[in-house]
């Protein structure tokens, strides 16, 4: 099976360089028309440009694929709506939204100001949610659509230095959930990668050796076969340097007690066995969550 975009058509935001720009150039090459969004600004997110977005297209079209610039933020509601309509008179549909585009303000939360907090959770979130939003419908009426998040590691288990980081990229595992369950019945997949790569978000924080074998050509792979229409839905996959790997949200055996022994005394002497991970499961949906805890009753 050889997975093609052929008459695809596909968003990659912040696509102007690293990951984005490895995800750009493999859809293209396998057929896909790609719009390649990026604010085109430092790591920070202060400044924009559209060059760097512009290059990729470059790239693109002269290895004969199709391609188009655009430099709409993210959290830009009005950009972000500009650049689907126009995308959508150009092409005619929106097959694929990559929300990969992304900040970071690194401190430890006690120097972090909340302003570094909302800038992070406006690009990571409230920008996948906003393009996101933005494509809904146009999938909807397709009755074809496939989305990739973009998680991270510090948002599945932390990372020093990162809480604002971490809490916009779990979100994201959050928001995945619930639009893979509303899309499933217009066969619009939701699924999350959480790369690892070398790109200038990573420069300083990887070894030079490791750098090396990290490419964002490595994490691709995973990208293309989340959003092909053999896509799966609901998955968080990671992937980097030639490794892949799935995570869960998983749910222990736990207990379940009397009203007599609903106490924290009990939590504390049996604590252990809630904690088991001994048979765990991974439920389907928050209200089967719900119902196994009821059932248990
Ligand atoms: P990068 O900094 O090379 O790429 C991010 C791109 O997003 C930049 O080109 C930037 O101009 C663009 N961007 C920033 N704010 C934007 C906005 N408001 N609107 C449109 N574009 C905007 O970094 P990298 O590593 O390629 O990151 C891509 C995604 O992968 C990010 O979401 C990042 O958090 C995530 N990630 C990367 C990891 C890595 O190992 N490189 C690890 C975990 C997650």
């Amino acid at each position: 099976m050889t997975i093609r975009f052929d008459n695809r058509v596909a968003i990659v935001t912040g696509a102007g360089g690293g990951l984005g720009r490895a995800y750009a150039l493999a859809l293209a090459a396998r057929g896909a028309k790609v719009v390649v969004n990026d604010l085109g600004g430092a790591r920070d997110g202060s400044g924009s440009s559209l060059s760097a977005a512009q290059l990729v297209v470059d790239e693109i079209t002269a290895a004969g694929g199709e391609a188009m610039a655009n430099g709409a933020s993210v959290s830009d509601e009005a950009a972000v709506e500009k650049m689907v309509a126009f995308v959508k008179e150009r092409w005619g549909r929106i097959d694929i939204l990559i929300n990969n585009a992304g900040i970071l303000r690194d401190k430890t939360f006690a120097k972090m100001t909340l302003d570094d907090f909302r800038q992070v959770v406006d690009v990571h979130l409230m920008g996948s949610v906003t393009c996101t939003k933005a494509v809904w419908e146009v999938m909807r009426e397709q009755a074809y659509g496939r989305i990739l998040m973009t998680t991270s590691s510090t948002g599945l288990y932390g990372n020093f230095g990162q809480a604002n980081y971490g809490a916009a990229k779990l979100a994201l595992v959050g928001l995945m959930k619930t639009l893979s369950l509303e899309g499933a019945k217009y066969n619009v997949k939701t699924n999350t990668i959480a790369p690892l790569a070398a790109t200038r978000m990573t420069e300083d924080l990887m070894p030079p050796a490791m750098l090396e074998k990290m490419g964002p050509e490595t994490v691709a792979p995973a990208a293309l076969y989340l959003v092909s229409e053999e896509a799966p839905t609901n998955v968080v996959m990671n992937a980097g340097g030639g490794g892949f790997e799935r995570a869960y949200v998983t749910l222990t055996r736990g207990i379940h007690v009397a009203p007599e022994d609903m106490t924290p005394e009990t939590i504390a002497a049996r604590f252990e066995e809630i904690s088991d991970r001994k048979g765990e499961i991974v439920p389907d949906t928050g209200g089967a969550q719900g119902g196994m805890a009821l059932g248990a009753l």
